[in-house]
């Protein structure tokens, strides 16, 4: 991904209970921060048009609604997302879901990227779920497929990316959270790593949440982490 900036490979989480506060922080971040994270918290409290308005003024905004359901159900969904002017929406990796999507968001800005294995499954999580093989098989076989029905790209994590990297295609986005600076509170977090080891993972965006949200100064633990992916990625 030589052709994008340091800056805009880093995705803020906006996880903050309330759109005032997600209104505050984008202000205070102002352009140390090109990208946003928008989950269920804060769609719930407001967070669509809050997400529409910060497309319209220039950010680029991630959509994490992981969405599945039947196609017709999903397709009129993502049809709507897309005109909102957002740029990534995430759905999970089921194929006639991502068929769906995919066909519903051609020809607008919308990239629709897919969710394979929730990072909170281990092996005996997906065998309950009524999946055989291991969570890294199950990953890789949804990925490929993933690849095939034509989505822009996979949310996986950090101890995923490395692997995905050389299976996927260079143009397929990997994007990842669980992404701590060193030496940085964990949080629950159980698989991190740093910028520079993502970067160097060949991932393509970082999603950051509590490093830059919960910082004294968030411009300036934003700022670093743009310097750390600026220097991994020359
Ligand atoms: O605060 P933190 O940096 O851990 O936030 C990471 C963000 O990425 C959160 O919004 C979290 O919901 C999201 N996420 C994650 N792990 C996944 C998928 C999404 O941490 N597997």
């Amino acid at each position: 991904m030589a052709t994008l900036a340091p800056r805009d490979r880093l995705i803020v989480a906006l996880d903050l209970p309330t759109v005032r506060e997600a209104e505050a922080l984008v202000e205070r971040l102002d352009d140390a921060v090109t990208f946003y994270k928008i989950g269920y918290q804060l769609a719930f409290e407001r967070g669509l048009p809050f997400a529409a308005a910060l497309a319209a003024a220039g950010k680029r905004v991630f959509l994490d609604m992981k969405l599945h359901d039947i196609g017709n159900t999903v397709a009129r969904g993502v049809e709507n997302v897309a005109r909102m002017g957002v740029a990534f929406l995430t759905v999970h990796a089921y194929p006639q879901t991502m068929r769906a999507a995919v066909a519903a968001s051609r020809g607008s800005g919308l990239q629709i990227l897919a969710v394979t294995v929730l990072t909170s499954y281990d092996d005996a999580d997906a065998a309950e779920a009524g999946y055989a093989g291991t969570v890294k098989e199950l990953v890789a076989a949804k990925s490929r497929k993933a690849q095939e029905i034509g989505v822009a790209g996979i949310v996986c994590s950090p101890e995923e990316a490395g692997a995905l990297r050389r299976i996927l295609a260079r143009e397929t986005l990997l994007v990842t959270p669980g992404v701590r600076p060193a030496g940085a509170d964990p949080g629950d977090q159980k698989r991190i790593t740093t910028p520079a080891q993502a970067i160097r993972d060949g991932v393509d965006h970082l999603v950051v949440g509590r490093p830059i949200v919960a910082a004294a100064d968030p411009s300036a633990a934003a700022e670093a982490i743009v310097a750390e992916i600026a220097a991994a990625a020359s």
